[in-house]
Order: C-alpha cells, then sequence, then structure tokens
C-alpha cells in the first residue's frame, strides 16, 4: 500500500532503534510494516454493506447508524455484478458512486470488491464454458458463488473488463482507499475440463522441459506411470503420484494467482497508487500457497470466523500470526462474525463480550482494521440468517452495541497505534508444500501438522509472547530463535538458507517429518532431516506412527509421546541427547527421540517425536533460554494474553483476559492505560477484559 510503500523504509529505521532501545539488546529485524491509511484513524472497525439490496432511500438510515457507531469502512460491491453490468457491455455505476459519497458524507470509506465471485446470469447462460467444470464430470449450475472457471481465458476476459471499468470509475475517487480482489478466491476451486487439463500440461512443460526430466523427478517407473507424451498426464483425482499432486498444487496456485493478476493488472493501470489493493484470504485455508498469491497485493487481509463454539486464542492468535507473516506486514481482518454464523453445524452465538476481546486481539497481532460482516441481511438469499448488526426492520440488533463499543474504543484511543507494528523475537516457519506432502500421505490420521503448530506456537508465545509466522524462505537473520515443527520439503536451497542462519549465530529447531521430501515431493536418500543430516551430526533411523503414548525423559523432564515418535541416532561426539524414549514397541526403547548441537555460531536441534503440552512447555522453556529469547511483558496469569505493538519511541500492549474468572495482571511498571485514562501498576481484567496500555515514556 502506498503508505507502507513510501515510508517504508523510514520505517524500518526508525523502529530498529526504537526496538534497540526497549531491548536493549542488538535489534530483530522488523518484520512487519503498518497498513494504515493516510487520513483515517491508526485503527479501523467497518463492515460490509450491500446498498444494492436495499431502496436508495434507505441508504442514509443506515450509514446514519453506522457512524453512530463510530464504523469507518465499508467494504461494498463484491457481489453486485448484476447491478453494474445488467447486460454484457453495458456498465451502471451510477448507483455505486451515490452509494460511496453518501457513505463519506458520514465520514465512512469504501473498499470496492470486484464481484468476480459471482458472475451474472446472463454471462453463465450465454457463455456456458465459463461455468466450472467438477471432477465427476458435470457443470456447475448458476446461482451459488464461485461456480465460474478461474482458468477460463473467457472468463478471465469478462472479469478484466468489470474490473477496468471499476478502476476507470472509481481509481481517482477520493473516498475509495482501496480494492478487494473476487471474494475469498473462489475456495481454490478447479475446473477439470480438457482446457484446464491442457494447461496444466502446458505448465508442466515449461516447468520440466522434458518428459524424461518430469519421469525422474515423479519416479514414474513405480506402477508402469512413465508418460511418453505430455498430453497422457491427468489432472489428479482422489490420491494419486505424490509427485503430481504437489505439482497439480502448484499449478492451482498458479492459476488464482494469474486469475487475481488479470484484474491486478487493470486496476493498477487505472487507479491512484494510493488505492491499496488486498485479497480476502482465509486462515489456515490451504488451497493455494499464500506466500506467492499475496506477492502482488498491497497487504494481506483474511476473513476470521469461529463457527461453532467459542474462540480459541491460541489457534486465532495464530492465523493472525500466519497472516501478517504472508507479506511480512500488519494486515486487515476483512470480514469477522457479528456473533454468529449460518454456515456451521452449530451456529451459535459468541457470548457477550467475545467478540470485542477478538477485534482487540485481532489488533494487538498487528490487524489496522476489522470488519463485520455483515451490516443487514438480505430479506432472502442463502444466507438471510446470518449474523448482522441490523435486523430484518432496519433497527440495531442487540449486538450492534457491542461493535460500537468496540469501535468507540478503537477511535478513542487508536492514536497510539500508529505507526506500530508487532515485533518478534522467535519465528516459526510454515511451508505449503510441506503441509500439502503431510496431507497426502498422512500415515496416521492422528497426524495434523497445524495442531503441531500451534503446539509450538503455544508453548513459545507463552514465554516470548511475540511470534513471527514466517515462510521458511523468510529473511531469518533477526530472529534468536527459529523453530520449523514439520518442515517435511526441504530442498537443498532451503537446507542452505537454513544453515546459513546456523551459521551466523541463529537456532534452529525441527520437529518430526522434517527434512524427509525434495521439492519434487520425492525422498531424499540421506534419510531424515536430509541435507542437514551433516549440521544436525544425527539422523532419522526410522520413524513410527504410533498407536498409544510412548514415554519420554531427559533434560525436559519427563512425559509422553504421541501420535508419531522417531528413533535419532548420532554420529557425531559433541551431539547432546537431549531425550530419550522410555520403553515401548522395542525398536524405540532407550533411544534418542531429541538432539541438539552447536554449529557454526549457531545451534541446530531437533526434536522427532510429538510432545504432550508439559514437555512441549519445557521445551520451550529451554530453546527460548538456550537462544536468549525475553518476553515482550513479563509474567501474566492463565488465559490472560499480552500482545505488543511497537513504533518510534512507544509500545503499546493489548491485554485480553480469555478465562472466565477475574484476574489481575500486574505490569512491568506503571503505564497509562489508555481507555479508562488511568496511571497504574496493575489491572484487573473481568473475563473478556481489554485493556490498552501504552508506555512512551523511554
Ligand atoms: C465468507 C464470505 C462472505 C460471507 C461470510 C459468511 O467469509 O466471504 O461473503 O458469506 O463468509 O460467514
Amino acid at each position: 500500500m502506498p503508505s507502507s510503500f513510501r515510508f517504508r523504509d523510514v520505517f524500518y529505521f526508525v523502529l530498529v532503534f526504537s526496538v534497540a532501545a526497549f531491548a536493549q539488546t542488538p535489534p530483530p529485524l522488523p518484520t512487519s510494516v503498518p497498513t494504515q491509511i493516510p487520513g483515517q484513524n491508526a485503527i479501523l472497525m467497518g463492515d460490509a454493506w450491500y446498498p444494492e439490496q436495499w431502496p436508495e432511500s434507505r441508504w442514509e438510515e443506515d450509514l446514519k447508524m453506522m457512524e453512530a457507531a463510530d464504523l469507518k469502512v465499508v467494504r461494498i460491491a463484491e457481489f453486485a455484478w448484476s447491478r453494474m453490468e445488467p447486460s454484457e457491455g453495458h456498465y451502471d455505476f451510477d448507483w455505486l458512486e451515490r452509494a460511496i459519497a453518501l457513505a463519506a458524507k458520514h465520514h465512512i470509506v469504501s473498499v470496492l470488491g470486484t464481484p468476480t465471485a459471482t458472475p451474472p446470469a446472463w454471462l453463465t447462460q450465454e457463455y456456458p464454458d465459463t461455468l466450472r467444470i467438477e471432477p465427476d464430470g458435470q457443470r456447475v449450475t448458476h446461482g451459488n458463488r464461485a461456480h465460474a472457471s478461474a482458468s477460463s481465458p473467457r472468463y478471465r476476459e469478462f472479469c478484466r473488463h468489470i474490473a477496468e471499468q471499476m478502476a476507470i470509475r472509481f481509481g481517482h475517487n477520493p473516498n475509495v482507499v482501496g480494492w478487494q480482489i473476487d471474494n475469498e478466491y473462489g475456495y481454490a476451486l478447479m475446473s477439470y475440463d480438457d482446457a484446464t487439463r491442457l494447461q496444466f500440461q502446458d505448465w508442466l512443460k515449461a516447468k520440466y522441459k522434458t518428459l524424461d526430466n518430469l519421469n525422474a523427478h515423479w519416479t514414474t517407473a513405480y506402477w508402469s506411470q512413465t508418460y511418453d507424451n505430455w498430453k497422457e498426464i491427468p489432472i489428479p483425482v482422489g490420491g494419486h503420484n505424490p509427485g503430481l499432486m504437489l505439482d497439480w498444487k502448484h499449478f492451482v496456485t498458479y492459476t488464482w494467482t494469474s486469475y487475481q493478476q488479470n484484474q491486478i493488472d487493470v486496476i493498477r493501470k487505472h487507479a491512484d497508487p494510493r488505492q491499496f489493493i488486498t485479497g480476502n484470504l482465509m486462515g489456515f485455508f490451504d488451497g493455494f500457497d499464500h506466500y506467492t498469491i499475496t506477492e502482488s497485493l498491497t497487504f494481506a487481509s483474511w476473513d476470521d470466523y469461529v463457527g461453532t463454539g467459542h474462540v480459541d486464542p491460541a489457534y486465532n492468535g495464530l492465523a493472525h500470526d500466519l497472516t501478517r507473516g504472508f507479506k511480512r506486514e500488519n494486515f486487515w481482518v476483512m470480514e469477522t462474525q457479528p456473533g454468529a454464523v449460518n454456515w456451521s453445524s452449530l451456529n451459535n452465538f459468541l457470548n457477550r463480550g467475545e467478540a470485542r476481546a477478538m477485534a482487540w486481539q485481532a489488533i494487538g497481532h498487528g490487524a489496522d482494521d476489522v470488519n463485520y460482516w455483515q451490516w443487514r441481511s438480505a430479506l432472502n438469499g442463502q444466507e438471510e440468517i446470518h449474523g448482522v448488526l441490523v435486523g430484518p426492520d432496519g433497527t440495531p440488533v442487540p449486538f450492534y452495541d457491542e461493535a460500537a463499543q468496540t469501535a468507540h474504543e478503537f477511535a478513542k484511543v487508536g492514536g497510539n497505534f500508529r505507526d506500530t507494528v508487532p515485533v518478534s523475537q522467535v519465528a516459526l516457519l510454515y511451508s505449503y508444500d510441506s503441509h500439502w506432502a503431510l496431507q497426502f500421505q498422512k500415515h496416521t490420521e492422528k497426524y495434523n501438522d497445524i495442531e503441531l503448530l500451534k503446539s509450538y506456537y503455544a508453548a513459545l508465545r507463552q514465554i516470548s509472547q511475540s511470534v513471527d509466522v514466517v515462510s521458511a524462505y523468510a529473511p531469518l537473520a533477526g530472529y534468536k530463535l527459529v523453530a520449523a515443527p514439520s518442515l517435511n520439503v526441504l530442498p537443498e536451497g532451503l537446507a542452505g538458507h537454513l544453515l546459513e542462519y546456523v551459521r551466523g549465530g541463529g537456532h534452529l529447531v525441527l520437529g518430526p517429518r522434517s527434512g524427509m521430501k525434495d521439492e519434487y515431493n520425492a525422498l531424499l536418500p540421506q534419510r531424515q532431516p536430509g541435507y542437514l543430516v551433516d549440521a544436525l551430526g544425527a539422523r532419522v533411523e526410522q520413524y513410527y506412527a504410533l498407536e498409544k503414548d510412548v514415554p519420554l525423559s531427559g533434560a525436559w523432564g519427563s512425559g509422553e509421546a504421541s501420535t508419531w515418535a522417531e528413533q535419532l541416532n548420532s554420529h557425531a561426539s559433541d551431539d547432546e541427547v537431549l531425550l530419550t524414549y522410555g520403553k515401548s514397541n522395542g525398536w524405540l526403547d532407550n533411544q534418542p527421540a531429541a538432539i541438539t548441537r552447536a554449529y557454526g555460531k549457531g545451534r541446530i536441534t531437533y526434536i522427532g517425536a510429538v510432545l504432550d503440552d508439559k514437555l512441549m512447555a519445557a521445551a520451550a522453556a529451554w530453546m527460548t533460554q538456550k537462544s536468549g529469547v525475553t518476553s515482550v511483558f513479563g509474567p501474566v496469569p492463565d488465559g490472560v494474553e499480552v500482545s505488543r505493538r511497537v513504533g518510534p519511541g512507544k509500545q503499546v500492549f493489548v491485554l485480553i483476559n480469555f478465562s472466565q474468572v477475574n484476574r489481575r495482571v500486574a505490569l512491568p511498571h506503571a503505564m497509562k492505560m489508555a481507555l479508562d485514562e488511568s496511571q497504574t501498576d496493575a489491572v484487573d481484567l473481568p473475563p473478556y477484559g481489554v485493556a490498552i496500555a501504552v508506555d512512551n515514556n523511554r
């Protein structure tokens, strides 16, 4: 985004010195930049508004109620294609321009969504080849959404035209602050038609150049899969060759990235550079590689839904940090639920105060905007009983007051967050290739790499109170500790990148199943951890999907391994065994489970088992202590989450009590409490209570 774009360099420079002053240690590299809109409050709250669903005479009433609630942003038009292009090539944007102007009159800026998730009926009727073909060969019918084919050249032409017309009309509108491409990227659904298969084959040809090369990397001699002609290569449906399946995921990523680029190009051509371009992602949704798809966006945003049940602060915090890590910038929560959704197995309402706690959690983790989906439900349509701020009669529902309270707070104390970002000493590495490879070959249904990531995250965040989640290929030099809980796909180039970090003084911790595959999803002959075996001075001799827990003991105390256990073997005299298995299946008895070794100026540690929570906590304590990681705030009671954002000359803490009992939190020293304007060194938080502590005295 232009605001961050222009001042990114200056921001880095100033922030490095601020962080150094607070930490009194060499500063970690700032890994984020703000995504704030010049001239607007530093943190914003808004909603999804659909003026096309209501008579124009009603609009101002809605906007007045939004203004009264301090809602400052509307995202509009992302499903309004049939209103904007009622028939082929005939555009009508006048109504939208009036809606944007009326919103601006009420101090509300607009984010325009391109409507390409919902092509109009005239389009799909006239050009049925724009509709997706399902894996079973059936063409999708019109009337839901994401029914078009992202790989159809004809569909892309229509998308380009509507995006271009919108950009010509609104690209210089002062009240349009940015764009959202499509909506949730059609859930990465693909069309299984002949044209798409040809595109996949061409894509493979461009990648592998020769069939010999492809056959070798996929080991197609296995099961007589050898290809003699590019046209023989299928789109995988269900289980297939792991190399082919991974390449299909890369092709899906390529398809949705180029689908998006097609629209970005015309928007960039006609729009002011000050208008940002984003896409609304979905946390751990894994349809495509998010590091790739976000490359050409100004910043990432995501849709934060709980669905059934209640917010799991660790999982939700992890998903925020994952999103911040896509571009290593602050981010937006483009949608979140106003109490309840309509699509889950049980659409229970969040408890009173829970959504406010969630909104503040987003800010603590680096969001600069939070929007509720949606303002008011249409009287008919698939989502007519989804959560809202305004009921079918057009007057506020009880939840409106909670949203308004939170938005008033954003408006009141937001200035403290100006130019601030989370800064972490610890990074967790995430890799879509590894995630997919593990999904394809789970070996045990119980192996869940996201759950394992969460267990590392929760334990490390409990101590450090700030963790980045970044691509395995991200710059790592500023981190004191880097952990990769399941880096299954670890090609030579990536190993070199990680070794450079370790040689330079970093501490790399690898979890189970790491370093097993190359970039073609083929086994590495060195065995795990592949290209890192020499540096570790040890390798995995054999791995075991566990039927039942296995006892473990060592430097971190004693406990259990569950789900997965690897038998390590050390060949270096300076290796230190940290954990050893107890008696179990005979193979694992008395064998090493975790090993560490000093290497270069740093250290490499391998943990070959999924540890129970107590052992994980002890392992995290050891890792952080060994790496010199400090906590950003200090001890907080159980269930209280603390997040920190750092800016030039200041640090701001967001304290949230996610437990169901009152908690007293002692501050490291007296600070200004921004919400109630007190000065204190301890704060009492009721369940879902929030406090914002500002420290700008250093
Ligand atoms: C998604 C979509 C929205 C809406 C909400 C409902 O996030 O982007 O259009 O359907 O879900 O929860």
